[in-house]
């Protein structure tokens, strides 16, 4: 028997069978007037989006939700809410299995990815947020394995429906964290959980490979690097794990 996801008080789901990007219609529903909490859920996407420019594979068996927040704050804060998302994430992982969050925004399972999450803000004319749409992918039924792929795919097992329940209600948990304590105590909760410091790490900025041992996250979410120049502090890339 399937159980329709129970959403925390406040929430309100849009449950959808199939969609291009539930980001889209969740940024639409957004524009419109939606409040804080509407989730839009998809049983499979058509044109899932990842970070990048990436494809996100989106067949029947994975979870694929956007969650409209309007977190009222300047807009170069917008970005800490990633993080905010991948502690969440982190929270429905079944206890035994070894999770790890990734800079910047993706969660790791016995080694191999399990979520990612694609933020899109919309600022208002005052430079504030008017509203962001988190959405987040959860391998849940199956890992999907591309070529391109530098880790493994992780999957959570259990229901899609478990997984969306308890995802809401992590974020909600989350966000009222960092709302009411602010984003150094999200900080602490993501360092404790991201990979030891010290371990070598590539990052991809554009072109460029930069190598170095991991040095932790800044105060704005930049992620640290010791390199052999000197530290570094990159604001937008991808971490990969050393290839070789
Ligand atoms: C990444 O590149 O790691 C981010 C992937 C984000 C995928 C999710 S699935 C739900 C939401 N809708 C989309 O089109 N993308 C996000």
């Amino acid at each position: 028997m399937i159980v329709a996801p129970v959403l925390p008080d406040g929430w309100r789901l849009v449950a959808l069978d199939s969609v291009g990007s539930t980001n889209d219609e969740a940024a639409r529903l957004a524009d419109a007037g939606a409040t804080e909490g509407t989730v839009v859920w998809a049983r499979e996407q058509t044109g899932g989006r990842g970070r990048r420019g990436r494809h996100w594979v989106s067949p029947v068996g994975n979870l694929y939700s956007s969650t409209i927040l309007r977190p009222d704050c300047a807009a170069p804060r917008a970005a800490e809410l990633g993080f905010v998302a991948a502690l969440a994430v982190s929270d429905i992982v079944p206890a035994g299995r070894d999770v790890r969050v990734k800079w910047p925004n993706d969660v790791m399972v016995d080694g191999g990815k399990v979520a990612g999450i694609l933020l899109e803000s919309s600022i208002g004319q005052s430079g504030f947020v008017d509203h962001v749409v988190a959405g987040i992918g959860v391998n849940v039924g199956f890992a999907p394995q591309a070529a391109e792929m530098r880790y493994p795919g992780a999957a959570l097992g259990g229901s899609v429906e478990a997984a969306l329940e308890r995802l809401a209600q992590s974020l909600a948990w989350r966000l009222a964290e960092w709302r009411h304590h602010g984003f150094e105590t999200v900080r602490a909760a993501w360092l404790a959980k991201a990979g030891p410091l010290g371990i070598d790490v590539d990052v991809r900025l554009g072109e460029e490979l930069v190598q170095g041992r991991f040095a932790g996250m800044d105060h704005e979410g930049a992620l640290l690097l010791e390199t052999p120049a000197g530290p570094r502090k990159i604001v937008s890339g991808e971490l990969l794990g050393r290839a070789a």
